[in-house]
């Protein structure tokens, strides 16, 4: 086995098995990341790293990676690694779309209809022990079948997620770097500058990649232009949305709701004001947590990996080497 490999988690037994068959594999063994010195230390010895959006894979660890020939993310989001400095140093770095597309659509809509009709509140209120009897006005929400959908950054979740709206009966509209003619005449959603898709959404979700462009997209600004009560759903990355603006408009009733599988920072500390508040459904970056999805993305991470070692193109990557 000539190759030796750093994993900076636990995979799942499908993906290790097909890993240890192939290289040397050094798992980090805690839940938690391992510390950026301990990335510096392994990257000098190892041919590929296999590593996980919480891990920073900054310039600095590319520079010190001497005999590394691939960097394999176990996401489609890359926004954790210097892409210029891998490329720069010609290494290819691969990810894992399409596999869960499916799994973080179906994450959006729960969050969607968590949201309207108020299933957080609804289900503590019947364990705490408010529930004694049926009230006409209690516990109102309102209704997602006919609504208004704002999707912001129509890519691969943006449309399975437009495709789960058809199916509700909604109104589509859509921000994104450029036109989709398929999601237009097929779903007929139609395209809004982003201002306008804020001020007509009664839900807006975001689905764009983290970049210099999409950090801070919704700020105060863009808060104040949606409606009263609207919900903002964020399945994409927590920098997209500004923290404290999005508290601000969520406690001074500017917008309805916030459902959260992202947030900044991310961990958010279980002291934080977002989780006070009433109107808000938090939870912890699971988009992609199916028992198939999480298997599959691995699997392809081992794959990309390998592939990358071996000296071929990777099945699935933001950067291929150089010939
Ligand atoms: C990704 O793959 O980028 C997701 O955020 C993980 O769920």
């Amino acid at each position: 086995m000539p190759f030796n490999v750093f994993v900076t988690r636990h995979l799942t037994p499908d993906a290790e098995q097909k890993l240890n068959a192939f290289c040397n594999a050094d798992y980090w063994p805690e839940k938690t990341p391992p510390p950026y010195e301990i990335l510096i230390e392994k990257i000098q010895k190892v041919d590929g790293l296999v590593c996980m959006l919480t891990d920073p894979i900054d310039k600095g660890i590319i520079e010190q990676g001497n005999k590394l020939k691939v960097i394999s993310q176990v996401a489609v989001g890359v926004d954790n690694i210097d892409l210029e400095a891998a490329a720069e140093h010609n290494i290819p770095v691969g990810h894992t779309p399409d596999l869960l597309t499916d799994a973080t659509a179906d994450l959006t809509f729960a969050l969607i209809l968590g949201a309207a009709r108020r299933l957080i509140e609804a289900a503590d209120y019947a364990r705490e022990d408010h529930w004694k009897t049926w009230e006409l006005t209690n516990l109102l929400g309102f209704d997602v079948f006919g609504s208004t959908l704002g999707i912001i950054g129509m890519g691969r979740i943006g449309q399975a997620v437009a495709k789960r709206a058809k199916g509700f009966n909604m109104r589509i509209i859509y921000y994104s770097r450029s036109k989709v003619p398929e999601v237009e005449s097929n779903l007929g959603a139609s395209y809004l500058p982003l201002d306008e898709l804020l001020k007509t959404a009664d839900i807006v979700s975001l689905h764009v990649p983290l970049n210099d462009e999409t950090k801070g997209l919704i700020s105060a600004e863009q808060l104040r232009l949606m409606k009263k009560n609207a919900i903002l759903v964020n399945t994409a990355r927590g920098e997209v949305v500004d923290t404290d603006d999005l508290v601000y408009a969520l406690k001074n009733n500017q917008i309805g709701y916030a459902a959260l599988d992202v947030t900044n920072p991310e961990p958010l500390p279980g002291s934080h004001e977002l989780y006070k508040l009433s109107n808000t459904i938090i939870t912890p970056h699971i988009g992609s947590a199916t028992r198939t999805a999480r298997n599959d993305i691995a699997i392809l991470a081992v794959e990309n990996l390998i592939a990358g070692l071996e000296g071929r193109s990777l099945p699935a990557a933001v950067v291929q080497r150089r010939q």
